[in-house]
């Protein structure tokens, strides 16, 4: 009698262990990967480190692309988007407002959400230092960033 009982204690007390450690792990995603998924960064954007694949390219995305001053830039995955200590949640805010530059490039889409995502969704963007991606092609020529820094 007792017996049944501690083991049905321990079942018990197992399984709340385990719901409670799935919740931790849904609040373990950060609100702001959730924004950047709901928000179709991932049209252009993979996050090789978190996992987070690009969506496959439909038509007219591409348009747009190629569109802004002639030449085509590819987004970059964002594994290591943090890495660079200018770009704080501040500057990560204009950059998604284009009001910000990169080589003078501004970013091809306008963020549409509220201040308040906009302010979470740059924060977690600081928060990505991985390495980025070992580029899978090799083939093209690649343009190293000039030293006239
Ligand atoms: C239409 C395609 C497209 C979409 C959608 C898009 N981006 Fe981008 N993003 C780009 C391109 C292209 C670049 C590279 C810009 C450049 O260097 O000129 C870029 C660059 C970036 C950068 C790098 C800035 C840096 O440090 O140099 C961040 C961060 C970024 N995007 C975040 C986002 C977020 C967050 C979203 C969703 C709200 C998003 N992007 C949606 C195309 C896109």
């Amino acid at each position: 009698m007792w017996r049944s009982l501690s083991i049905l204690f321990t079942v018990g007390a197992l399984f709340v262990c385990l719901s409670f450690s799935k919740t931790v792990a849904a609040e373990a995603a950060p609100a702001g990967q959730k924004l950047f998924l709901d928000n179709k960064c991932t049209q252009c954007h993979a996050i090789d480190a978190l996992k987070i694949a690009k969506a496959k390219s439909d038509k007219g995305e591409e348009d747009e692309e190629a569109s802004e001053g002639g030449k085509k830039v590819d987004p970059p995955d964002l594994s290591d988007a943090g890495k660079d200590k200018d770009h704080d949640a501040a500057w990560f805010s204009k950059w998604l407002m284009k009001e910000e530059k990169v080589e003078g490039r501004k970013h091809k889409k306008k963020f549409k959400g509220s201040p308040e995502e906009l302010k979470t969704m740059s924060e977690w963007l600081t928060t990505l230092k991985f390495d980025a991606p070992k580029k899978k092609d090799g083939g093209g020529k690649k343009e190293k960033a000039s030293s006239d820094e």
